[in-house]
């Protein structure tokens, strides 16, 4: 995940000082982050190992360039006007919902986060699981572990020859297609996109057919309303008497209920289930589900992408993207600033503008730029409902004449030069 050597090239042409540039890294951000800014040349980096409340956070946060947090820190409203420094947050974790959206976009804060640096801690567990269920150890482990000795091949079958429905190819399931066809898996898999298929795995055309082929079927479909409550009793009377489950993607595409009875009708021989409707809020929580006590069925608590190496991958990500949103203006991945991919450019100039998205904005930057004389090489223009992001090469440093014109500008939100 290190930067490539094309990206380190221009990163030795930003010409702003980033041994002034702030990062403050809260709760334990992995060390491989702060690593990968210092080898970047930022020097002023601070670190804690726990969140910060918000009246904490907002006496830190006037001075701060780069922030990153992960699930717990609040980055509010209140904290977000306070930051006028702020270029870019990163959510060193897989969601965003710790950062009030609408108020970074609103102030041009990019925001960055790690969506699929646990897919293969996910894929993994998704491999035990297929073998756990087909050889009913949650069963037998429970019964030995209640004194009992359940010595019996009945019903227990290896993984190799049998058939693996994957419903949703995307970065998990495709992941999973191969892992299993290293086993001697046979993979059919359904998706709403067209998907490759990754070695021998083959698209079926309807959930349908994916479901009377297959001896385990795996979710790896995203939270959506077409994919809430999927699993239902229509979908599971279409499985295989005694074929198995597995959900690690969200707990509301299960009708939980529906999965207990074909459960205890026997006609599900068992289900490995990651994610549940009702999920506690922390660590040590109670919980509690219709699934709890049933015969072969394996309940994990939201691990599937809970592993140290997913956590050193989004260290590296996250700061990967944020170091090059600071030092070439590439705002790809983030998910508050409109998504440029940047050319490199080696004898220009580059200036970087966000503004709000109403029209007439590039009109009047070209018209600041023909008055400071500066010829524009290459221009690059992104924008969401709300703001819009621009890209200038030019083909002489920006005054400070041409950065105050364009801070002046009416709609502009931020200003930057990179190089
Ligand atoms: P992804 O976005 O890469 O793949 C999702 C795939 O599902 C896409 O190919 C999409 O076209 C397909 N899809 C969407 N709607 C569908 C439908 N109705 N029927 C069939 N296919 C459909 O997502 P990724 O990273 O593979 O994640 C998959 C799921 O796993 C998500 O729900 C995510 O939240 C969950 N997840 C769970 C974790 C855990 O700890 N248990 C960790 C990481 C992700």
């Amino acid at each position: 995940n290190k930067l490539s050597l094309q990206q380190n090239s221009v990163m030795a042409l930003t010409s702003f000082p980033k041994e002034k540039i702030k990062i403050l890294l809260l709760e334990g951000v992995h060390p491989a982050a702060v690593e990968m800014f210092r080898d970047a040349g930022y020097t002023q980096i601070e670190t804690t190992t726990g969140a910060l409340s918000e009246k904490e956070l907002l006496q830190k946060i006037n001075n701060v360039h780069i922030l990153g947090i992960r699930s717990k820190t609040q980055l509010t409203a209140a904290a977000i006007k306070q930051a006028d420094k702020l270029i870019a947050t990163g959510c060193f974790c897989i969601g965003v919902n710790q950062v009030s959206m609408s108020d970074a976009i609103e102030n041009g804060i990019a925001v960055f986060n790690s969506p699929f640096s646990n897919t293969r801690s996910v894929a993994e567990l998704v491999i035990a699981n297929c073998i756990m269920l087909l050889r009913r150890i949650p069963e037998k482990s429970k019964a030995v572990l209640a004194g009992q000795w359940l010595k019996d091949s009945a019903g227990c079958f290896e993984v190799r020859g049998k058939t693996l429905g994957i419903i949703g190819y995307g970065h998990i399931g495709s992941q999973v297609s191969v892992l299993a066809e290293a086993l001697g898996m046979k993979v059919i898999f359904y998706d709403v996109e067209p998907k490759l298929s990754l070695g021998n795995a083959k698209a079926c055309k309807s959930i349908n057919d994916l479901l009377k082929l297959s001896d385990i079927v795996t979710l790896h479909v995203p939270g959506t309303s077409a994919t809430r409550n999927m699993v239902n009793e229509s979908f599971l009377r279409k499985m295989k008497k005694d074929s198995v489950l597995i959900n690690l993607s969200r707990g509301e595409v299960m009708d939980e209920q529906a999965i207990v009875n074909a459960i205890t009708e026997k006609h599900l021989a068992g289900l490995a289930a990651d994610v549940f409707i009702d999920e506690p809020q922390q660590k040590g929580d109670l919980f509690q589900s219709p699934l709890q006590h049933l015969n072969n069925v394996l309940l994990t608590p939201h691990i599937g992408g809970s592993t140290l190496e997913a956590q050193e991958n989004i260290g590296t990500d996250v700061a990967g993207k944020i170091i090059r949103y600071l030092e070439t203006g590439n705002s790809m991945g983030s998910v508050s600033v409109p998504a440029l991919n940047l050319p490199l450019q080696q004898s220009a100039h580059r200036i970087l503008h966000i503004h709000h998205n109403v029209p007439g904005v590039l009109s009047e930057i070209n018209t600041i730029m023909s008055k400071h004389k500066a010829n524009i090489l290459g221009q690059y223009l992104q924008t969401n409902n709300a703001i819009g992001y621009v890209a200038v090469d030019i083909d002489k440093k920006a005054s400070a004449g041409l950065i105050a014109d364009l801070k002046n500008s009416k709609e502009t939100i931020r200003v930057r030069g990179v190089y």
